[in-house]
């Protein structure tokens, strides 16, 4: 059977144009004006868009003592529901556990998908075995980025000179270093501050972790990839002083990428001052929210080209989890939600604003990724032979966004009240209709794994030219008798 996409107008990262889309077995077949198929969904006053592709989630994932509330199940459908059609998650081995016992919890948990996924793997610690086992990840596994936390002192925190072993070897084998950029060793001392100053509740976590603790680390990171080889991407870039670490290095032509999050977009640190203990710790995350000169540069920096991606680090715990940190800030778990929201606040506040072209929001929420991570243009087109991964985009349908509709899991939502212009009419994944008119008709167990190739054509360019400028020995004659 096939499925046509009728009177739509096509929006790509490079170009938007008039044209219904013709699937079948899943692939996009054609794309062209007059065709027709089994099935007809009308797109009359649509943009058709490869659908959203988050390269940032956490996922049933154990951390601070508990484990985040949307599993692959609630969390792939408010993807879906908010018009996101894959999720990219971390799997996280425990210190000590090796990477490939963690990819095995990760598969146990991921089978409930109900749109297509891959993983980012994260080095918590270094040793023979994580480094031996980083080149099956990558060439068996097909999984060829890996996160460094630079903060959660005695935790998931490595130190530097792991990190640039671990850089190393991922440079080598043509992977893709990414970092948590915060310097974790201020941070544990500002938290011990504070806590003994009797600064106990949520405010005190923004406190914790000024823009210059992620300024630092976020230039670290990328003197050591520079040092190492190696490609970096930096993951929830919050501030101004991060983005320019990165707007720098750029200039230099370093290969670095910066994704900012839906949240440090639209939300800024007043939450913090709130006076209901729950609404501020709800909104904990790390980094925090920033205020409005950093979300200025955030959008500045999306406009520029220096930061590249938008995704949502969706990581959701309920407020009866955020309450083990009553009396003790440094215990409230760090994370926040957004899958279902990425895609209609960034509409709404960047291309209904004018901030953003919609070529611009399919770039950075969709293509960019899909390049950047090796799975274009199989995800992130509208092109024949692509995946039939698509969201029918309606522009002027309207909704204010509130907990007691959304998909994800959880008791309430940060963007709670906020109204948002620009909402999937359909989302379809791997051409099955998902979201019909509002209407959830997705399955489990629907999404499937997505490998992905390492040496990108970053990879090969930047290995060619440190060859290039490589130190090399000094070719002498004469070399003086010794003991003259
Ligand atoms: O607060 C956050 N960001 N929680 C999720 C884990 C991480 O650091 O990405
Ligand atoms: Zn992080
Ligand atoms: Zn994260
Ligand atoms: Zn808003």
């Amino acid at each position: 059977m096939t499925t046509v996409i009728k009177n739509g107008t096509v929006v790509t990262h490079d170009r938007s144009y008039k044209a219904d889309v013709l699937i079948d077995g899943g692939r996009i077949v054609e794309v062209g004006e007059g065709l027709s198929g089994d099935e007809e969904l009308d797109a009359t006053g649509c943009y058709v868009m490869p659908g959203g592709i988050d390269p940032h989630t956490h996922l049933e994932m154990p951390f601070m003592g508990t484990y985040s509330a949307d599993n692959f199940d609630s969390g792939t459908r408010a993807a879906l529901a908010g018009g996101t059609t894959m999720v990219i998650d971390f799997a996280l081995p425990s210190p000590g556990q090796g990477l490939l016992d963690a990819l095995q919890m990760w598969d146990n948990k991921s089978g409930l998908a109900h749109c297509d996924y891959s993983y980012h793997m994260a080095v918590t610690w270094w040793g023979e075995q994580v480094f031996d086992e980083i080149k099956t990840v990558i060439e068996d596994r097909g999984i060829t980025t890996f996160k460094h936390f630079m903060a959660y002192k005695g935790a998931l925190m490595v130190q530097d000179d792991e990190m640039y072993a671990s850089f190393r070897r991922i440079g080598e084998l043509g992977g893709i270093a990414m970092v948590h950029a915060e310097n974790g060793d201020v941070v544990a001392d500002l938290q011990q501050q504070l806590m003994a100053a009797g600064n106990t509740g949520p405010e005190a976590h923004a406190y914790s972790r000024p823009p210059q603790v992620e300024g630092e680390a976020a230039n670290r990171a990328i003197m050591i990839a520079d040092m190492a080889g190696v490609p970096l991407y930096i993951v929830h870039v919050s501030c101004e002083e991060a983005h320019e670490a990165i707007r720098r290095a750029r200039q230099q032509g370093k290969r670095v990428w910066g994704e900012p999050l839906i949240q440090h977009l639209t939300l800024d640190d007043s939450e913090y001052a709130h006076p209901d203990w729950d609404h501020a710790a709800r909104r904990v995350m790390s980094p925090p929210f920033r205020n409005r000169k950093h979300q200025e540069s955030l959008w500045a920096g999306l406009q520029a080209g220096s930061l590249s991606v938008v995704a949502t680090d969706h990581c959701a715990f309920t407020t009866e989890q955020k309450r083990y940190g009553l009396g003790d800030f440094t215990k409230i778990p760090n994370g926040t939600g957004g899958l279902e929201d990425r895609l209609p606040m960034l509409w709404t506040h960047g291309v209904g604003t004018g901030r953003l072209t919609p070529e611009e929001f399919v770039a950075m929420t969709s293509t960019n990724i899909a390049k950047i991570l090796n799975c274009y243009p199989r995800k992130g087109a509208i092109l024949p032979g692509a995946d039939a991964d698509i969201v029918v985009w309606d522009p002027e349908k309207e909704k204010t966004i509130t907990a007691e509709k959304q998909v994800s899991a959880i008791d309430y939502n940060v963007f709670e009240g906020h109204k948002v212009k620009g909402l999937p009419r359909f989302t379809l994944t791997r051409g099955h209709v998902a979201v019909y008119d509002g209407e959830l008709r997705s399955r489990a167990g629907h999404g499937e794994f997505v490998k992905r190739p390492a040496n990108t054509a970053t990879n090969t360019a930047l290995s060619k030219w440190k060859a290039l400028t490589a130190p090399r020995p000094v070719e002498r004659s004469g070399i003086p008798a010794s003991g003259v």
